[in-house]
């Protein structure tokens, strides 16, 4: 097994955490952790994909019943923009809210992030853009994820689409952490098999940029490989078998571990190019990160070499060559056999992307704060070649 890098060993490193709740029926805890909080009325948010999904209904009910007061704000759109935030803020205030419920993927617990940020700061959402920006706590915040992917329920990141600039802005915060994350796998069965891939190579890329950071620590690499094992054991079989319980446990757990590692190492710049195509084109963030992932290792190969060979051990299968830099290369294959089976192999040509947009969509990856972490600095040029071999 390859060893730890020295150098992360002897350096300083925080780690923070919600309180989280994982297993089957976690989403049952809601009212209880409601009462802990001693709110009186929830601002319950979502998007109309979950709702009619059926799982906002039941909670609602719950709450209701357990004598809460609840509002449902459910306008938010994929990539939450910065309006929808202002829109949601206006509900909470003018129902004398006092807690924040999310129930969805990465997109209303971000709008909700957004709204929590405002209700007890208030100002201009575009304000808080970048790092240790919020002066004030954000109101009791207890997040219920239905996708096995961006983790927003555990990270310290929210990342919203400044609609005037076209582009997403990412606010990263310790107060951005809710109070509590419940993760409850089984609120994953819906999700279509698309879907499940994106959110699901969206976590292998949180793994693999959380272990190739420079902000990386061995606590927060044992998360990182751990979730690259829980994805390649898991994710095939959650597209195959939706309702199977073993692969969507195995999968909410690896977006958990993945998040509890990149909210604390930080990311890369699969991260970085995907929120410049997910804000400039308003492309899915999981099948940016997904079409990126392997030529991105590549590029980085050389400068996350520890890492990348410690993480030869924990892909179930791969049997090491006598070569490191065959080991590496297998390592690089793994992830490409793996996004050509779940169907991730696309060209972004074929979602909307032109040659001509490549240099602009260069420039607003190398402003992305996830850039500063990658292991290997890239040029704007750099950038801009990578974009060309996936277009
Ligand atoms: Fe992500």
């Amino acid at each position: 097994m390859a060893d730890e890098p020295k150098s992360d060993v002897l350096e300083l490193r925080k780690f923070v955490a919600p309180e989280f709740v994982h297993g089957a029926g976690a989403r049952h805890l809601l009212s209880q952790y409601v009462h802990n909080f001693s709110a009186k009325h929830v601002l319950l948010v979502s998007d109309p994909g979950v709702f009619a999904a059926g799982w906002v209904d039941p909670l609602f009910a719950a709450l209701q019943q357990d004598g809460v007061q609840v509002t449902l704000f459910t306008d938010v759109t994929p990539n939450p923009k910065d309006y929808e935030i202002i829109a949601g803020h206006e509900v909470y205030l003018e129902n004398e809210c006092d807690a924040i419920v999310a129930v969805g993927g990465g997109s209303p617990m971000d709008c909700a992030k957004g709204i929590g940020i405002l209700a007890t700061n208030g100002g201009d959402i575009l304000e808080y853009e970048g790092v240790d920006n919020i002066a004030r706590p954000l109101p009791p915040m207890i997040f219920i994820p239905t996708t096995a992917g961006t983790a927003a329920d555990v990270s310290q990141f929210a990342i919203l689409t400044d609609v005037t600039r076209a582009t997403k802005i990412a606010i990263i915060s310790k107060a951005l952490i809710p109070d509590v994350s419940l993760t409850d796998p089984e609120t994953t069965v819906t999700m279509g098999p698309e879907l499940t891939a994106h959110v699901g190579m969206d976590v292998l890329t949180h793994a693999v940029e959380a272990l190739g950071s420079n902000a990386s620590s061995p606590i927060t690499d044992m998360h990182a490989l751990e979730a690259a094992r829980l994805v390649f054991t898991h994710l095939r079989t959650a597209i195959a078998e939706p309702e199977n319980m073993i692969a969507r446990e195995g999968m909410m757990r690896a977006s958990l571990q993945a998040g509890l590692a990149f909210s604390n190492a930080s990311l890369g710049l699969v991260h970085a190019m995907a929120h410049s195509l997910g804000g400039n084109k308003d492309l899915p963030h999981g099948e940016c990160n997904a079409i990126l992932l392997p030529l991105v290792m590549r590029f980085n190969v050389e400068a996350a070499r520890e890492k990348y060979l410690r993480l030869a051990d924990w892909i179930p299968g791969l049997s090491p060559s006598s070569t490191e830099n065959a080991t590496l290369n297998r390592v690089i294959e793994a992830v490409e056999i793996l996004q050509r089976d779940v169907g991730a192999n696309i060209p972004l040509s074929q979602i909307g992307v032109q040659k001509g947009d490549l240099r602009e969509l260069a420039a607003l990856a190398c402003a992305d704060p996830c850039v500063v972490t990658n292991p290997r600095s890239p040029s704007e040029a750099d950038v801009e070649t990578l974009f060309e071999q996936a277009l």
